[in-house]
This record gives structure tokens, C-alpha cells and sequence, in this order.
């Protein structure tokens, strides 16, 4: 691995700030020997996981997919490709232990400033209208409600379509 691909994302850790926990976590970019954990996180972290085929799939399209990790192994990731010169985001996830320390902020910020290098001012991603706790991150981060995709997943659901213009 590239030490240069390794961002040190613990002061913008929120909750494990006052432990050493934030220091021993850091964002890199995912690889290619990361993804059979990625689809095992996907299983874990949706009703609907992406499989491995997909998964990798997605890796090789390119854009920026990163991941979380900390002295026991990968606890988040994302993925966002690039189409037509606006990041989609198409996984994003936090191992359900693990929620609520800022892990999935850490990975867009991180996103963001890979995407700010890439000269990508838009980004975008659709959510189950009733995934809350998403919706409320997404919110929290800029992200706005734009439109409803009807029936957007194999259950019959809707999505909302959410997008920020990179700051
Ligand atoms: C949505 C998800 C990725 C959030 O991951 P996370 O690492 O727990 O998120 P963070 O700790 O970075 O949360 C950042 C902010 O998002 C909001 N948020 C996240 N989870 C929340 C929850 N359960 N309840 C209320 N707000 C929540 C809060 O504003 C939070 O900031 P705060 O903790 O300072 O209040 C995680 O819950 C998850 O993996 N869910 C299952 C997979 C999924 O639904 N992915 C999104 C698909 S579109």
C-alpha cells in the first residue's frame, strides 16, 4: 500500500476523541484485497447487499472507494464512481457496532477532499425513503432532497435523490 493513499482522519473523529481509539483509525483508499470483506460488511449492513460480483464491479469502474479501518480490521466504507463528472455515491456503510462514532462522516469528509483534488463539484446518491439514520447523515453533511425515484430497489420502494455541490 501507497503510505501516501493513507489519510489520518483521527481528529475528526467526534466521539473517540478523548481516547486514543481515533488515533489508530485512518482512511485509505480500498483494494482489490479488500473486497470479499466489503461484501461480507454489505451482507451484515443491508437487507439488499451488493455480492461480490457487484461489488467488484464497482471497484474496477474506478472513482474513489474507501475504507475505515482500525487495529481490528475494516469498519467502514464507501464507494462513489464518477459519472459524468458528478460523484454517485453507491455504498456507503458502518459495521452496526460501530455506528454513531463518526466513521461515516470521516469517510465522506475524506471524500470530498479526494473529489475537490478530482476537480468534482457535484455528488449525489439515491436513499430508501425511510432510512432515517441515512437521510439525517446525508442531511447533516449538505446533502438536499432533489427528487423521488419510485420504485427505485427490487422491493418496489422509493428513493430519494439527494445532492450537495461540493463546498
Ligand atoms: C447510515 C450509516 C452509514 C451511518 O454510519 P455512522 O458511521 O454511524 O454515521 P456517523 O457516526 O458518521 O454519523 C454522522 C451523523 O449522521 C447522523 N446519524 C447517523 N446515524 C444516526 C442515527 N442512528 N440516528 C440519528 N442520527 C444519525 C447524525 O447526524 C450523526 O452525527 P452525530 O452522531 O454527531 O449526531 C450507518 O447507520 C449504516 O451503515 N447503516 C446501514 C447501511 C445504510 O443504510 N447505508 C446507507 C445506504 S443509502
Amino acid at each position: 500500500m501507497e503510505e501516501n493513499n493513507r489519510l489520518f482522519i483521527g481528529a475528526e473523529i467526534g466521539r473517540s476523541s478523548q481516547s486514543s481509539q481515533s488515533s489508530q483509525v485512518l482512511v485509505r483508499d480500498m483494494e482489490r484485497r479488500d473486497l470479499g470483506k466489503i461484501a461480507e460488511l454489505e451482507s451484515i449492513c443491508f437487507d439488499d447487499p451488493f455480492s461480490l460480483q457487484t461489488v467488484t464491479a464497482l471497484f474496477e469502474e474506478g472513482g474513489v472507494n474507501l475504507v475505515l479501518e482500525d487495529p481490528t480490521g475494516i469498519q467502514a466504507y464507501l464507494m462513489c464512481s464518477i459519472r459524468e463528472a458528478t460523484g454517485e455515491i453507491t455504498t456507503v456503510a458502518t459495521r452496526p457496532e460501530k455506528r454513531r462514532l463518526g466513521y461515516a462522516r470521516a469517510l465522506f469528509n475524506n471524500l470530498l477532499l479526494e473529489l475537490s483534488k478530482r476537480d468534482i463539484s457535484w455528488v449525489r446518491l439515491e436513499v430508501r425513503t425511510d432510512n432515517l439514520n441515512a437521510i439525517r447523515l446525508y442531511e447533516s453533511l449538505g446533502f438536499r432532497k432533489i427528487g423521488v425515484a419510485r420504485a427505485y430497489y427490487e422491493d418496489g420502494k422509493d428513493a430519494f435523490v439527494m445532492s450537495m455541490a461540493r463546498r
